[in-house]
């Protein structure tokens, strides 16, 4: 195991009618409260009514931002900034999925920088660490996806670069999240396939990497992956069970709160990847990392011993592949083969044209120059081999 700290203080308000917490938590923080949600959909499944009724019990003055886009953007943020600082604003109150939440948290870190700084430029470009004392930031949770609600991560887009980068600092942290699963029930069927590839995903890069040792993070890496398989037959099969949705919630939340990659290097090449496709081509998150992970499994899973032992272990305890009689290789790729007809039952897209992206050498160069030299775990990426995992997703995995 590498050595690790592990510090993870969000308060989590889980279940039904749970939004009535955010009266209390609105009443400690005296001040204006910026709601911040995207483009109505909370109207529609009851998050946007119990929120404003617990915030009329705190009598907190509410300015609302609307119309947050999926792959939030720079300009939005800005936006929110400015609201923050003309209205003393004391709490970010973010209702709704990733977008959402991510939205919040850079407007939370734009608001406490100096007039001299640049936020794309100065922090979300070089990871600099945000500055503590930050706005606070509370979550309303809407999705079953990214676990922002649990983590210190962010995702923005810059859409006149062309940019889309992920950014990790504490100071980010929601104080609190409401998990209630009845504002799930509403998520068409194409966001709810979306959502449980990015948690399956995320589960995965943090399971894939080194070191090879006896970590209880890997055994939990593999349970959370069973039940996201069983959550996700579920969802598909009662879309409106509040069981099948409360399951894929807290799956989602625990995929991505930082427990089950303590002791790991992580392997987050895939994300790396998916983000140049969203920045060109604005695809949903989860459809680009559908045509990614199975690629960039097939490109590393020969690459050294260890790999094809995980994905050996990860196709028999996950998949329940038999491997009597077959190799270690075999058995992998049996696991990755599972993995890939099952995107394909739930109907995720497999490939670039599938989600509407060229194959063109200039569009795979442009996509690779922004994947770079993404790193690794088990077999380190180089732009070259970002953009020969890329010029494979053409076709889908066939071994
Ligand atoms: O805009 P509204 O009207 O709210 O509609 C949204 C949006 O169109 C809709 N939606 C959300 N909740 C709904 C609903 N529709 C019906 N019923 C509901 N209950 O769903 C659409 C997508 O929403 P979005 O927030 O974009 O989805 P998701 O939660 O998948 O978030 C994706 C974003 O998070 C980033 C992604 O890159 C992407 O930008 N990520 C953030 C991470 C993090 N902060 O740690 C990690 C992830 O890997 C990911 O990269
Ligand atoms: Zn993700």
């Amino acid at each position: 195991m590498r050595n690790f700290i592990f510090h993870n203080p969000v308060k989590i308000y889980f279940g039904e009618g749970q939004a009535v917490h955010v009266a209390e938590e609105a009443k400690s923080r005296p001040g204006a409260v910026l709601l911040v949600y995207g483009g109505g959909s909370i109207k529609r499944n009851g998050a946007y009514n119990d929120v404003t009724a617990a915030l009329r019990e705190a009598g907190n003055e509410v300015i609302e931002l609307s119309g947050v886009t999926p792959n939030p953007r720079l300009d939005k943020v800005l936006e929110g900034v400015k609201l923050v600082k003309e209205h003393g604003v004391s709490l970010i109150l973010a209702v709704g999925g990733g977008s959402v939440i991510d939205c919040a948290k850079f407007i939370s870190l734009g608001s406490g920088l100096g007039e001299d700084e640049d936020l794309w430029d100065d922090y979300v470009e070089t990871g600099k660490p945000a500055p503590e004392n930050l706005v606070p930031l509370g979550v309303v949770l809407t999705t079953a996806a990214t676990g922002s609600e649990m983590g210190d991560a962010a995702v923005l887009t810059n859409w006149a670069r062309n940019r889309k980068l992920g950014y990790t600092s504490f100071p980010l942290t929601p104080k609190f999240s409401v998990l209630d699963p009845t504002y799930l029930l509403t998520l068409p069927d194409e966001q709810t396939t979306y959502g449980f590839v990015d948690m399956f995903c995320h589960t995965c890069e943090q399971y894939f990497s080194l070191p090879s040792d006896d970590n209880l993070s890997d055994e939990m890496a593999e349970a959370i992956q069973r039940h996201i398989l069983r959550s996700w037959r579920a969802c598909r099969r009662h879309p409106r069970s509040y069981e099948a949705r409360g399951n894929a919630m807290w799956d989602s939340t625990l995929a991505l709160n930082r427990v089950i990659s303590r002791g790991k290097e992580e392997d987050w090449v895939t994300h790396g990847i998916e983000h140049a496709l969203s920045a060109y081509f604005d695809i949903p998150h989860g459809a680009g990392l559908a045509v990614v992970h199975p690629h960039w499994m097939k490109y590393v899973y020969a690459s050294r011993p260890e790999a094809t032992a995980r994905f050996a272990r990860w196709a028999v305890n996950v998949w329940g592949v038999d491997s009597t009689g077959k190799s270690e290789r075999e058995v992998a790729e049996e696991g990755i083969e599972r993995y890939v007809d099952f995107l394909r039952l739930v109907g995720a897209p497999l490939t670039l044209p599938e989600v509407g992206i060229p194959s063109d050498s200039a569009t795979l160069d442009k996509l690779a120059d922004h994947a770079g030299e993404v790193g690794g775990s088990y077999r380190h990426i180089t732009r070259d081999d970002a953009r020969a995992i890329l010029a494979s997703c053409v076709t889908s995995v066939v071994f």
